[in-house]
């Protein structure tokens, strides 16, 4: 038994952090969108136990620290069915650590295919309160689209869609940790914050350019030192005719909205030859289960 799933990426369009909660973790405002670009997830299943998993990201770990083997064993282990041996190879696209959730959309993808090849017909609901026990971005990845996240990000209430658009998306040669960058979040006042109110009239009145123009995260006011590379790629996407542009989840990933593709194509274009992690894709707004 055998099948093939996308993992597709996720972008923020907005991101706030409302206040640190006493567990540790981080109440969040963010408003998030699915794109075409995924990683293909194959999966299957034969007699015997345990998870195998391979990638084509050699530096990625294949035993249970992957958040995708952890997702197979979570669900035999939730539903209380006779474990079987999964196969899981993820032939991956989405940069690692880049802030587009691509271990939580491999860990989304291997619960929806699980529950497909096994008929086992959870609702998205219960899909998504296993992907809670993964991370905080998991629920969200198991239902994509334009979508609001509250609490711990793992509170979700689909939204109008955003239009269809284009969209550059270029990660910068470093990497940062999600946990330091919610640490210097604790250790700041926050100066500015997104204009959620307004990103949701826009997207109830269908405006994309409404929506480009107040993109923000507020992890970009804690970027330092060569980190401020985020600036630069953001004016170029700018200079090159973008809507609006953002750095996404804790970065270091920025994006572009653009009404033109050939606007789209001529910054991707440009920032390729400096970026080799650079795509051009679109929006994927409509639910994924
Ligand atoms: O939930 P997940 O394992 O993806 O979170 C990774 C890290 O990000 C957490 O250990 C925590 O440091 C931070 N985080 C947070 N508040 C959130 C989500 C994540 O502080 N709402």
């Amino acid at each position: 038994m055998q099948i093939d799933v996308y993992a597709w990426a996720k972008l923020n369009l907005s991101l706030d952090v409302v206040k640190k909660l006493p567990t540790g973790y981080h109440d969040m405002r963010v408003v998030m969108e699915t794109v075409e670009l995924h990683d293909d997830v194959h999966i299957s299943l034969t007699e015997g136990r345990g998870v195998l998993l391979e990638t084509n990201f050699p530096y990625l770990p294949v035993d249970e620290r992957n958040i995708a083997a952890k997702a197979a064993a979570v669900f035999f282990k939730e539903l209380g069915i006779p474990e079987r041996r999964v196969a899981i190879r993820i032939h991956k696209r989405v940069p690692v650590a880049a802030g587009m959730a691509g271990g939580s959309a491999n860990a989304a993808a291997v619960l929806r295919g699980l529950n497909t090849l096994l008929g086992t017909g959870l609702s998205r609901e219960r899909l998504m309160e296993l992907g809670g026990l993964l991370g905080s971005d998991v629920p969200y990845c198991v239902v994509g689209g334009t979508a609001l996240a509250t609490g711990r990000g793992d509170e979700i209430r689909a939204l109008d869609p955003l239009p269809s658009c284009h969209i550059v998306i270029c990660k910068p040669q470093f990497s940062v940790r999600t946990p330091d960058m919610f640490s210097r979040i604790d250790c700041l006042k926050v100066r500015h914050r997104p204009d959620t109110e307004g990103i949701l009239r826009a997207l109830s009145k269908g405006q994309l350019g409404e929506v480009a123009i107040r993109l923000y995260n507020v992890f970009e006011d804690v970027l330092n030192g060569k980190e401020r590379e985020v600036s630069l790629i953001k004016s170029a996407l700018l200079d090159f005719g973008a809507l609006g542009a953002s750095m996404t989840g804790s970065g270091p990933s920025v994006f572009a909205l653009f009404d033109k593709e050939e606007l789209a194509k001529a910054a991707y274009l440009h920032l390729k030859q400096t970026y080799q992690e650079t795509f051009l894709t679109k929006n994927r707004s409509e639910s994924l289960v």
